[in-house]
């Protein structure tokens, strides 16, 4: 009998082939929320799971869940997952750490970029019919080199920003809780108090996880020791962010722009006042959306789930302590 595994968002066939004769596969269907009849009707008899980080795994779905032996998440954070619960029933939960690394930090200097020089705006007004002239005063964005970018977690995807951000010739800090020294080299930048960097940053970008300590970081305390002319960048999770504390910050211009791939609802809703905002770009969490970069994920993804169906230890795991 081959293990039972859900997957309850279809994937490219190319990009799950590892599969291909190892599980029996209970592909849900192609729909926008929640998960279809026939991945539901199956979650007593799984003995895997392939999410994605729109799935929610719980302690209630856990209940229901008596057989599963593995949760692999097609992505690098887990913030969906309830990981304790899992770790409580001994179930190994897989991430796929790398794969989007050069993808999102791309991303995170696109949106930098479009930020500092204005191009929502004056594609806008160009699209608008507000381009009557070469105007010298027209359009003026910041400059980059010599301006501080502060970095805010200096992980894999902080340390491909960082070097992209050198590039530039931005001065790069960072803050993190407790700051790496060998990672510090490697990247160039130079570690600061959190209040240091929001305070003296002409740009400051997310690259943490979301957990207990990173939930709402960037909050109204935070958004008011930043420069008026400063630009906020967040790659990472949209609740890192308190919204309503961001909303105020660009209407009352305490901050110049926010620049956000993620968002606190996500989606978020197409009346949400943020999208209102002449000072705010917003884009639907496409970090790590490249052809080869979401099939490297998937992949990752099918190699923790077999490794985990086989009871061997997961290439990628983030709870670990369950072998011990
Ligand atoms: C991740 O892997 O966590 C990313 O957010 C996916 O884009």
């Amino acid at each position: 009998m081959k293990p039972v595994v859900l997957l309850p968002h279809p994937l490219p066939p190319d990009w799950i082939s590892s599969l291909d004769g190892r599980v029996e596969l209970i592909v849900g269907a192609e729909q926008e929320t929640g998960w279809s009849a026939n991945v539901t009707e199956s979650i007593s008899r799984a003995d895997g799971l392939l999410s994605l980080l729109t799935d929610r795994i719980d302690e209630v779905l856990l209940e229901k869940m008596p057989r599963l032996r593995i949760v692999s998440n097609m992505a690098v954070g887990v913030d969906n997952i309830d990981v304790k619960a899992c770790t409580r029933r001994g179930i190994p939960v897989g991430n796929t750490p790398g794969a989007m690394t050069d993808a999102t930090a791309d991303l995170t200097l696109s949106l930098l970029l479009a930020a500092a020089r204005r191009l929502p705006e004056s594609s806008r007004d160009a699209r608008e019919g507000r381009w009557r002239t070469w105007s010298p005063t027209g359009w003026l964005g910041a400059d980059l080199r010599g301006a501080t970018l502060g970095i805010i977690g200096l992980g894999k995807i902080g340390r491909a920003v960082a070097e992209r951000a050198r590039g530039f010739g931005l001065r790069l800090v960072y803050w993190k809780p407790a700051p790496s020294p060998e990672n510090e080299a490697a990247a160039g930048a130079r570690y600061v108090t959190f209040d240091e960097l929001m305070s003296t940053s002409d740009f400051v970008t997310l690259h943490c996880p979301l957990n207990e300590s990173t939930r709402g970081l960037i909050d109204e305390a935070a958004l008011r020791k930043m420069k008026p002319s400063a630009i906020l960048v967040n790659a990472a999770r949209g609740p890192v962010v308190d919204t309503p504390a961001l909303v105020r910050a660009l209407t009352e211009n305490w901050i110049r722009f926010a620049a956000l791939d993620v968002t606190d609802p996500e989606p978020l809703p197409p009346d949400h006042v943020l999208y209102s905002l002449p000072n705010c770009f917003i884009l639907p969490h496409i970090g790590s959306a490249t052809h080869g970069t979401r099939k490297r994920m998937a992949e990752m993804a099918c190699e923790n789930l077999l490794s985990g169906l086989d009871g061997r230890r997961l290439p990628n795991c983030v709870n670990p302590e369950v072998y011990s």
